[in-house]
């Protein structure tokens, strides 16, 4: 199996840049990258900030834009997001969770759990009673290992200036996931970074944006520093004896390639 993960698009609507960039002109040259390369893949998951400013332009933008995408899409909502917005647009997305965004499915030996982080108004992340609930029971009843999906992190990435804003109440989802029978997978985006740990035993990914990326400035607290760093998605491969996840920068289709080495005889390999 194979899965796609993207974060972080702030789609913003036609004609209108973002720091003097165009986020929907990142994300097509990352579908193009994706077409190309990963054109097998099951699906795509957008781990939120699909726009930037929640406009409902903005989401058909976005929609156009996944016309291209030889994959289905998974939806997600991030701090930059409207719910209402989005769903104008995106009017077949599922949802188990009346008023969210949160939804579950079997990925052939794996289940993916889709959770909205989203509290309106704020930019850190929240699991209210009824999101908890629901995580709980589908950690109770699972008989397949967990890919959980949501926007923001639950761990602290020892990165201060993202930290303060990641789920603020991860300290309530941490006993549900340890309690769970399954082994259990993150996967999140709003810290426009890669970066990959062990958060209490549990292994957790995070993924690049597509436009745009946070400064690895592991001292200054408050706002985090934007950059035009190289963009980036993530390609999760499930497999019979765990998770794999590789990430890939987009945008470099026309680096010079060589040989490794020029013959086959130079790699000595105890197996061969
Ligand atoms: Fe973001
Ligand atoms: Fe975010």
């Amino acid at each position: 199996m194979k899965i796609i993960h993207l974060s972080d698009l702030h789609i913003t609507p036609a004609g209108k840049s973002l720091f003097d960039a165009d986020p929907a002109a990142q994300l097509m040259q990352c579908i193009a990258h994706i077409n190309k390369h990963h054109a097998d893949a099951q699906l795509c998951v957008l781990t939120g900030d699909l726009t930037h400013a929640g406009h409902p332009l903005a989401y058909q933008r976005l929609a156009q834009c996944l016309q291209a995408l030889k994959m289905p899409v998974r939806f997600l909502m991030g701090n930059h997001d409207d719910r209402q917005a989005f769903g104008q647009v995106f009017t077949a997305q599922a949802t188990e969770l009346d008023g969210f965004v949160q939804y579950a499915e079997i990925l052939g030996d794996y289940e993916a759990l889709y959770v909205d982080s989203l509290q309106d108004g704020y930019t850190d992340g929240y699991l209210c009673e009824r999101r908890l609930q629901w995580l709980e029971q589908k950690l109770e009843q699972a008989t397949r290992p967990i890919l959980l999906f949501s926007h923001h992190p639950l761990p602290m990435l020892q990165y201060p200036a993202m930290d303060w804003l990641r789920l603020s109440n991860a300290e309530h989802v941490l006993p549900l996931l340890k309690r769970c029978a399954q082994p259990v997978h993150l996967f999140s985006g709003h810290v426009h970074r890669c970066s990959a740990g062990v958060w209490n035993g549990i292994p957790f990914f995070t993924v690049n944006g597509t436009n745009h990326q946070h400064e690895l400035d592991l001292h200054t607290h408050g706002a985090a520093t934007s950059t035009f760093e190289p963009a980036s998605y993530a390609v999760i491969l499930p497999h019979a004896e765990g998770v794999t996840v590789h990430f890939q920068p987009f945008g470099y289709d026309d680096s010079v390639r060589f040989p490794y080495t020029g013959s086959l005889d130079a790699l000595k390999c105890r197996h061969a």
